[in-house]
């Protein structure tokens, strides 16, 4: 056997026992866990241990919202004085839950449901393991909502997220074990750094979750109270109130994707800096010009307002600069995106007040698109729009 073919062969070897091995590992709680026989203990008050995340869930409001709890039933057994001041990224919560015994199928899964509205990006497996951090599985997800299609989910759509949580059995409660406190094992964590956090016995968590804790893996840590969480003091920025909420989201995503190209622009292209200042001033007068015209096209066009508003509303969320035009305007500026006009694919050459943009035909979720062309191919992004256009104008056309 060559040593190029031997070598190929025991990759595929590995390959097929990582894959068997794998299987074997695997946690048979992917679904939920299951309900004890008895379940006279059922439903109960516990908690989730939740770490603040940016950019979304940085203060008690927006993570109230998730959970369908008040602030201040968070800030009350999370140790936090003020429920109104911000939050600082992984700062330690306990947040709420009802937990219940759910027939689904033939078994019974122990979970909180917590309805969830889907918005532009979601997927199960993305508000699984980002926005409820783990706490439950995207194939949970799929048992308690058997009639969603998770490939198709339509924006506002509500879906069941079932956290997972578990209620102290008898031997438990007699044991004073009054809560059973969901918690996602961190990479970073041990058995007993997450023992003295919550100050209990490594054996006791041992106990309830066998000694096979992976990272991700959600735990119960048997308490007889919650410990009094160690909060970092919080400076609260003085001046203005904080933005209104709906604001406030695209505003941080904005500011975000904002940030992140402002700093690999000024690393990559600072040059382009000073050339685009000056354009910048030009196209604020036309930008000027443009407003007061559809200002008053707004008057007669309602339902073109209508798709103006939505557009902007879904793109607003991915970038922090961008103009909405009509398609009127866009086939116009392509000749009715004709062949002449077509650069590649579906992205086309166009001129709209004298000035030239790349203008790429998509289909709905424009969204997403942005969103990877701005993360992967930031590169590519950058040299179609600045070959074709003087300023950084990016602008949308749909199908
Ligand atoms: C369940 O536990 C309760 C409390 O200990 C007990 O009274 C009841 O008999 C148990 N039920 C069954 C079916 O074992
Ligand atoms: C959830 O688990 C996945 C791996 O299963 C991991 O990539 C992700 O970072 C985890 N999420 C959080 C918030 O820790
Ligand atoms: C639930 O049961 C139905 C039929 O009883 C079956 O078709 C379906 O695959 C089951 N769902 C899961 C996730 O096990
Ligand atoms: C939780 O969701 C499941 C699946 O939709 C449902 O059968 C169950 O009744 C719900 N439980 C509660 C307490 O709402
Ligand atoms: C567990 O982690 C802590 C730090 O988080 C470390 O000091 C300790 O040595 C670790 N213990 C074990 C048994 O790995
Ligand atoms: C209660 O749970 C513990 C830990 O999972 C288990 O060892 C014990 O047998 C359970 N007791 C009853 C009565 O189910
Ligand atoms: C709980 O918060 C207070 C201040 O809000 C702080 O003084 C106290 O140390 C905290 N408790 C623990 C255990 O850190």
């Amino acid at each position: 056997m060559r040593p190029a073919s031997r070598l190929v062969s025991s990759l595929l070897f590995f390959l097929s026992y990582s894959n068997i091995l794998h299987h074997l590992q695997a946690q048979p709680s992917t679904q939920g866990f299951t309900c004890p026989a008895n379940q006279s203990s059922f439903p109960c008050q516990t908690y989730a241990f939740y770490r603040a995340s940016a950019p979304n869930f940085l203060d008690l409001a927006s993570i109230g919202d998730l959970f369908s709890v008040s602030r201040l039933m968070i800030s009350k057994p999370s140790n936090i004085s003020s429920p109104t001041s911000p939050l600082i990224p992984n700062q330690p919560l306990f947040v709420p839950l009802s937990c219940s015994c759910n027939p689904i199928n033939s078994t019974s899964i122990s979970s909180a449901n917590i309805t969830y509205t889907i918005e532009a990006g979601n997927t199960f497996y993305i508000v699984s393991t980002e926005y409820f951090q783990n706490l439950t599985t995207y194939q949970s997800v799929e048992l308690f909502n058997p009639t969603l299609i998770p490939e198709l989910l339509d924006i506002g759509v509500e879906v069941i997220f079932p956290i997972f949580c578990k209620c102290p059995n008898q031997t438990q409660l007699q044991n004073k074990v009054n809560y059973l406190v969901s918690y996602v094992f961190q990479p970073s964590d041990n058995l007993s750094s997450v023992a003295s956090t919550f100050g209990v016995e490594t054996q006791s968590i041992v106990d309830v979750n066998g000694n096979n804790i992976q990272p991700y893996d959600t735990i119960f840590v048997p308490v007889n109270q919650l410990p009094q969480l160690a909060q970092p003091t919080v400076v609260v920025p003085s001046g203005a109130p904080p933005p209104e909420k709906t604001e406030r989201k695209g505003v941080i995503i904005g500011l975000a994707v904002g940030l992140g190209i402002a700093g690999l622009l000024l690393v990559l292209v600072s040059g382009v800096w000073f050339y685009r200042e000056g354009v910048l001033k030009k196209r604020r007068d036309v930008e000027k010009v443009e407003e007061k015209r559809r200002m008053q096209l707004n008057g007669g066009s309602k339902g073109l307002k209508d798709i103006e508003v939505s557009l902007m509303a879904d793109v607003s969320d991915c970038l922090d600069k961008y103009r909405v035009f009509k398609i009127d305007e866009l086939k116009e500026a392509t000749n009715g995106f004709s062949e002449n006009c077509l650069i590649e694919g579906s992205v086309f050459k166009g001129s709209i007040n004298g000035e030239t943009y790349a203008i790429k035909k998509m289909k709905w979720n424009a969204c997403e698109e942005l969103k990877i062309l701005q993360k992967v191919s930031f590169f590519f992004f950058l040299s179609l729009i600045t070959v074709y256009t003087p300023a950084f104008t990016v602008c949308f056309g749909f199908q």
